[in-house]
């Protein structure tokens, strides 16, 4: 048993909705602005004070073990949870249970971005006395969240309902949730839901029933759930527009080249006749030329464009664009992914692509 606050992470699940990307790396991984999305949450609990993290994993385990390590590089110390099978947040924290021991937690979910961060949630949890803690922000479409109805007058949480089809509000439940150890009184009883998880949001609804105190507080600055595409070019542009600008000292960008906004320029890459137009990051060792990098892209290590005009993008390690038509813009790219014209006859469109790809023409 103890006080001390300590961090829940969860990097399970399959991803479905961000395939195929998810075939071949977990979801939490997936970069926004050149660092993947689970570093950011990470990063969050250790500003709020958060050095025991436990991090909850399924298929991905080997994956994510090998980006985070030891958490000694991020400034705290991870314990690696399995969950043999993506049966719901509650089941989370249900099996985290030898690992949180009786301490208070924060469970953050691991494909979620919070600008600003969590660390005033935490400290207000910590001087405070609810059973429970949650986030809420408005959303266009509630039906796809956990939904919270709050009393106008007092500001406490009445009701909490998961993905309901008529929503009772439009006030979502974001992926950052504080909690007491008598939340395992209600997680052992809980019954799936309509699509087979136990469900957190059932749990606080089970604390509110008994009395409990569940505490919300609307959120601070942006909040991203990255579960789809487009989510992740926005997550990217987010993260993009606070970009600080930096130029390696191995950098180079010759002199028929024009770079304006915020701009990173990592090691080793080089840059010629082309126009970088921030806010961009370009990772360790990419090379551009005669091309056109339009702002909110972000370009992983090693990535090679040639004759080609990019923007609002994300561009995994050791992609290969050259001579593309057109523009490309609103793209997400894999890992080595080509992207070339065709400049012998017959003049046809070539695709070699994995399940669930999406390809746009002109
Ligand atoms: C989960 C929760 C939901 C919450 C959302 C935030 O949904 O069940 O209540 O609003 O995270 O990202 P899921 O990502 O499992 O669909």
């Amino acid at each position: 048993m103890g006080d001390t606050l300590r961090g829940l992470v969860l990097a399970g699940g399959t991803g479905s909705r961000l395939r195929p990307l998810t075939y071949t790396r977990s979801k939490q991984l997936l970069p926004v602005a050149n660092r993947p999305i689970l570093f950011y949450a990470i990063e969050a609990l250790v500003a709020a004070g958060i050095t025991e993290v436990g991090v909850v994993v399924g298929d991905t385990a080997r994956e994510i073990e090998a980006a985070l390590g030891s958490g000694s590089q991020l400034g705290c110390r991870i314990t690696y949870i399995p969950q043999a099978a993506p049966l719901g947040l509650a089941h989370a924290v249900a099996v985290s249970a030898p690992f949180l021991d009786g301490h208070p937690f924060l469970m953050y979910l691991g494909d979620n971005l919070l600008k600003g961060g969590v660390s005033d949630f935490a400290r207000r949890f910590r001087e405070a006395d609810w059973d429970a803690g949650i986030l809420l922000t408005a959303v266009p479409h509630p039906e796809h969240f956990g939904v919270a109805v709050v009393d106008d007058r007092t500001g406490g949480v009445v009701r909490l309902v998961e993905k309901p089809a008529v929503p009772p509000s439009n006030l979502a439940l974001v992926g950052v949730y504080l909690f007491r150890p008598v939340i395992f009184d209600v997680v052992h009883g809980l019954q799936p839901s309509a699509r087979g998880e136990l469900e957190i949001t059932d749990a606080l609804q089970q604390l509110l029933d008994r009395g409990r105190t569940v505490h919300a507080e609307r959120v601070q600055g942006w909040w991203k759930d990255t579960g789809k595409p487009e989510d992740l070019l926005e997550a990217n542009r987010l993260v993009l527009e606070d970009l600080s600008p930096q130029r390696a000292a191995s950098a180079q960008v010759d002199d028929e080249s024009q770079v304006s906004g915020r701009v990173v320029l990592s090691d080793g890459v080089v840059v010629r006749r082309s126009t970088l137009r921030g806010p961009v990051v370009l990772g360790p060792g990419t090379v551009v030329q005669d091309s056109f990098i339009g702002p909110f892209t972000s370009l992983g290590s090693g990535v090679r464009v040639s004759h080609t005009e990019i923007e609002n993008s994300i561009v995994l390690a050791d992609a290969v664009l050259d001579d593309v038509p057109g523009r490309i813009d609103g793209s997400l790219l894999g890992q080595g992914t080509r992207v070339t014209r065709r400049r012998t006859a017959p003049h046809a469109i070539t695709l070699v692509t994995g399940d669930h790809c999406l390809v746009e023409v002109l």
